[in-house]
C-alpha cells in the first residue's frame, strides 16, 4: 500500500478546548475505498477528529493529510471532494427538500441530479415539503442528501442514522453500501456497533482522544480468536462452557443426546462485547461533558464547498469560527 492509497494520514494529532484535552495525540490512517467506523463513548474526541480531517477545525499539533492535503489549508478544489454530515445540523427551515438539496448541488463541479438523490436518501413524497415540517429522521435524510449531492471522494458521516427507525437505518446501509461500491471512501462514526459491523470494513476505537485499538470489525480486540460459549439444556439445568473447539463439544454433545441438543446455542463474543471491553481497559469515562450537552457545539448545516455559504448560515456562527475557519477558506 502506497502513499496514494491513503485517503487519510493522521499521526500525533492533538486537540485542546481550553483545558479539556479533547484529542491527544491520535494515529490513525485510511485506505481509498474503505469505510472506517470511529467507535468511543461520549466525548472520545470522535466528531473533533472528524471536524479537524473535514477542515472545520484547526488542530493543536501532529500531522493531519486528506486526500493528499493538509485539510488546514486545502481550498475550495478540494473541499469539492469531500461530502460532510454533521453529528447535528440546524437547516435551512423555510426552504423546501427540494429547493434546499439543488441550493447545495450549486456549490460543486459534479453534483449528482438533486431530484435522484432525494429519492436515494427516502425523501421523494416529502421533495416539496418544507424542511420544518420533516420529523428528526426525515431531516438527518437530508444532512445525507447534502452530503451526498456533490458525489465526494470521500464522505464524513458523523452519527448519520441517528434517530432513523430501523427500516430507514437499513435503508441507509444499503445506501452506504452502494456508495462504498461505488468506489467512495467513507469515514462514519457511530454508537450503534450493529451499524459498524454492518458497513465497516475497519472499526478504529478511541478512548480519551487516543487510539484504543482499530481492525475490521470480526478481529477487533483478538475476536476471531476468543472461545465460544457453548450452552444447552442438560439433564440437570442450563449448562454452559467456553472452548475453543465448539464443534468439538457440539458433536459429542449430540452423541451423549442420541441427537438434538435442547436449547443449544454457541455464541461467539459481539463486536459489543468487546468494545466495551476495550473501552472498560481503556479505563475510558470519555474525558469530558457529552458532545451534545456542549454548549459550545456547532450546530449550523453543511457541507458544499463554500463550508458555511449556506443558506441562512449568517443566523448560527459557528462556535469557534473564525478561529477555526481553514486559512484562506471561508468568509
Ligand atoms: N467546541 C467545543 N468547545 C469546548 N469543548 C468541546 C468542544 N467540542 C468538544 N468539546 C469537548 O471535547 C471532548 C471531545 O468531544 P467530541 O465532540 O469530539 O466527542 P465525541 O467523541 O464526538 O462524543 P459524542 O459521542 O458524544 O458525539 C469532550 O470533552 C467535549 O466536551
Ligand atoms: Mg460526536
Amino acid at each position: 500500500m502506497g502513499p496514494a492509497d491513503l485517503v487519510i494520514e493522521v499521526r500525533g494529532l492533538r486537540k485542546a478546548y481550553g483545558p479539556v484535552v479533547a484529542v491527544d495525540g491520535l494515529d490513525l490512517e485510511m485506505t481509498r475505498g474503505e469505510v472506517l467506523a470511529l467507535l468511543g463513548p461520549n466525548g472520545a474526541g470522535k466528531t473533533t477528529t472528524v471536524e479537524i480531517l473535514e477542515g472545520y477545525r484547526r488542530r493543536d499539533s501532529g500531522h493531519a493529510r486528506v486526500l493528499g492535503e493538509d485539510p488546514q489549508h486545502a481550498g475550495a478544489a478540494w473541499r469539492a471532494r469531500r461530502g460532510v454530515v454533521l453529528q447535528s445540523c440546524d437547516d435551512v427551515v423555510d426552504l423546501t427538500v427540494r429547493e434546499c438539496v439543488h441550493h447545495f448541488s450549486h456549490f460543486y463541479p459534479a453534483p449528482a441530479q438533486p431530484d435522484e438523490v432525494i429519492e436515494r436518501v427516502g425523501l421523494g413524497a416529502k421533495r416539496d415539503a418544507r424542511i420544518r415540517s420533516l420529523s428528526g429522521g426525515q431531516r438527518r435524510r437530508l444532512d445525507v442528501a447534502l452530503g451526498i449531492v456533490g458525489q465526494p471522494e470521500l464522505l464524513f458521516l458523523d452519527e448519520p442514522t441517528t434517530g432513523f427507525d430501523p427500516e430507514a437505518r437499513r435503508g441507509f446501509w444499503d445506501l452506504v453500501r452502494d456508495l462504498a461500491g461505488e468506489g467512495t471512501s467513507i469515514l462514519l462514526t457511530t454508537h450503534y456497533l450493529e451499524e459498524a459491523e454492518a458497513l465497516a470494513s475497519r472499526v478504529a476505537v478511541i478512548s480519551g482522544g487516543r487510539l484504543v485499538d482499530m481492525g475490521p470489525p470480526g478481529e477487533l480486540g483478538g475476536r476471531h480468536d476468543r472461545p465460544a460459549e457453548v450452552s444447552w439444556l442438560g439433564p440437570d439445568g442450563w449448562q454452559r462452557t467456553s472452548t475453543h473447539e465448539p464443534t468439538r463439544l457440539v458433536v459429542q454433545l449430540q452423541a451423549a443426546f442420541g441427537g438434538e441438543v435442547p436449547g443449544l446455542t454457541v455464541r461467539r463474543p459481539s463486536l459489543e462485547d468487546i468494545y466495551l471491553e476495550l473501552i472498560g481497559a481503556a479505563g475510558a469515562e470519555g474525558g469530558g461533558a457529552p458532545a451534545e450537552g456542549s454548549p459550545a457545539r456547532r450546530r449550523t448545516a453543511p457541507a458544499g464547498p463554500p463550508a458555511r455559504a449556506r443558506v441562512g448560515a449568517a443566523a448560527k456562527a459557528p462556535a469557534e469560527a473564525p478561529a477555526e475557519a481553514p486559512a484562506g477558506g471561508e468568509p
